[in-house]
């Protein structure tokens, strides 16, 4: 990516902006801001290196377009940037709800070939403008991707974007975002209001008796009401759903009250307790993407990682995720392309030009590049001598790690590979690193290979898996290590039955 556009420069818009700047020296920015003090303050300030008062010519020649305005002005300020927008450009917002806007913007760009995909940082304070932006405001904020079935395919640029701030990117369905967000931010926000909005008397005579528990309670009724009312608009179903559910609750208490149970009064504030330390309590409120819903399970080749991860991800209820496979996929790719799987720039431009997409399909998550499913050609030889000259590339490596990352918002996850504990989920509490002797791999996996190969040798096989174990350990990026904290099992005398079962075991301490 060489050019970024951002439209609107308030406390999100400007700290996109100085976070890129402060990043990538090579990346051009370029902002629109309606008001000419605006402009003049993004550039002293140093979040953009042009400004602009037209949308349309603020996002010329940019590959990726950032809208930072209340939600409701964001289909028509991407209307008047339609005009200089670049072909294959995508756009995206920081807006709070996902659903309505992704339908305003799809008719927007209707007959044109850039494509919308969501996204919600859930980051940003009671302040507002320009003055309060910072460099560092995405840095391990939860940003949630919203892509559709049109926009699906590109959305990893969108992730990308936002991990290289920082960010822990979540995809997720527009629809069960809004619901979500209804009801632990948009709902909440209005009964903060609410809250003050109770209070009687004069402000004079309350004012000194204002505690830390008013403050906390009401600390986000503080916000601007322009971009709430737009917030609550675009979500009107969903918020009225949840303060009606705000009044069933409100009017148990009028009922208990009213009939003198304070039992029933204590009943209800333990429950509430109870509820809200299960859905608070955890270290860093910032990283609430729950990384203990994450399996990792890294290991050499052939040591047992996909029949056990498999086993483990039925048991559990999660989605079996093989990063080797994707590994194997962007080598088939590239193979395919007729390029040197040694010559590192010319497969960065194969895999810059690949599109690929997601689905989950019999408890596994699946991909296509390019539309094609490559199937069963990833196991065979051409992949498996090549694939550890491809996965040593770091570009490569972040677009994978980036697109793993981003399965967090599918659900429950058994992931297995190399670098799943070190690099791509090191928060997770649940790692496993399997090993087995060589000579048990070699002859595991040559039994494999009987099946659909001819000419397999245990011998040819141990040499393929040498060459593979001494590549992925040695490589700069991401080697294969196990990783601090992770439980170490070794396969080569157990079934892999019993070491699924050492791994739901410890699972089940947890
Ligand atoms: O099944 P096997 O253990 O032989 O390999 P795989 O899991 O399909 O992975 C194939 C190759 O992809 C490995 O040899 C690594 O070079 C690479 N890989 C990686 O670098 N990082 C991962 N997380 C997974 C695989």
């Amino acid at each position: 990516m060489e050019c970024v556009a951002l439209l609107g420069l308030g406390l999100m818009g400007g700290s996109v902006g100085l976070a890129l700047k402060q990043g990538k020296a090579s990346l051009k920015v370029r902002a629109y801001a309606r008001r000419e003090e605006t402009r003049a303050a993004a550039l002293r300030l140093g979040m953009a290196d042009e400004v602009f008062d037209d949308p349309a010519e603020a996002v010329q020649g940019a590959d990726l377009v950032i809208v930072c305005v209340p939600v409701c002005k964001i289909p028509e300020l991407i209307a008047a940037a339609k005009p200089g927008l670049k072909s294959g450009a995508v756009v995206t917002d920081v807006g709070s709800t996902k659903a309505w806007l992704a339908n305003e913007v799809r008719e927007v760009l209707a007959g044109s070939d850039v494509v919308f995909v969501g996204s919600h940082p859930m980051c940003g304070s009671e302040k507002t403008g320009l003055e309060a932006a910072c460099a560092g405001l995405y840095n391990k904020a939860v940003c949630i991707v919203c892509s559709d079935a049109e926009s699906r395919s590109v959305a990893w640029k969108v992730t990308h974007f936002w991990s290289g701030l920082g960010a822990r990117v979540v995809e997720m369905d527009a629809v069960k975002h809004d619901e979500i967000a209804a009801a632990t931010s948009h709902v909440p926000h209005l009964t903060a209001t609410a809250a003050v909005l109770a209070t009687r008397g004069e402000v004079a005579d309350l004012r000194d008796l204002i505690g830390p528990g008013f403050r906390d309670t009401t600390r986000v009724a503080a916000g601007s009401p322009e971009i709430w009312r737009d917030i609550v608009q675009s979500n009107a179903d969903a918020v009225l759903k949840g303060l009606k559910s705000v009044l069933d609750a409100v009017q148990e208490m009028v009922g208990v009250l009213e009939a003198g149970d304070f039992a029933g009064v204590e009943r209800l504030l333990a429950r509430g307790a109870e509820r809200r330390k299960a859905l608070c309590d955890c270290a860093d409120p910032k990283t609430v993407e729950a990384p203990a819903r994450v399996v990792a399970i890294d290991g050499p080749s052939a040591s047992g990682k996909s029949t056990v991860a498999r086993g483990v991800a039925k048991a559990l209820g999660a989605l079996y995720v093989d990063s080797g496979a994707m590994y194997r996929g962007m080598t088939w790719k590239v193979l395919r392309a007729g390029v040197d799987p040694e010559n590192e720039e010319a497969v960065r431009e194969v895999m810059r030009d690949s599109t690929w997409s997601f689905e989950t399909v019999d408890g596994a998550v699946r991909f296509t590049i390019d539309g094609e499913d490559p199937g069963e050609e990833i196991r065979g030889e051409a992949v498996r001598d090549t694939v550890s000259y491809v996965a040593r590339i770091p570009e490569v490596r972040t677009f994978i790690v980036d697109r793993i990352r981003g399965m967090r918002g599918m659900g429950k996850l058994v992931v297995e590979g190399r670098d799943i504990g070190t690099v791509v989920f090191p928060d997770t509490a649940w790692k496993f690193y399997l090993d087995a002797d060589p000579d048990e791999r070699a002859r595991r996996r040559n039994a494999e290979l009987i099946a659909t190969e001819s000419g397999t040798s245990v011998e040819a096989v141990l040499a393929n898996l040498k060459m593979r174990d001494h590549i992925d350990s040695t490589r700069k990026t991401a080697p294969l290590q196990v990783a601090p904290g992770a439980v170490v099992v070794d396969t080569t005398h157990l079934t892999l039955e019993q070491v699924v079962e050492q791994i739901l075991g410890r699972i089940r301490e947890s």
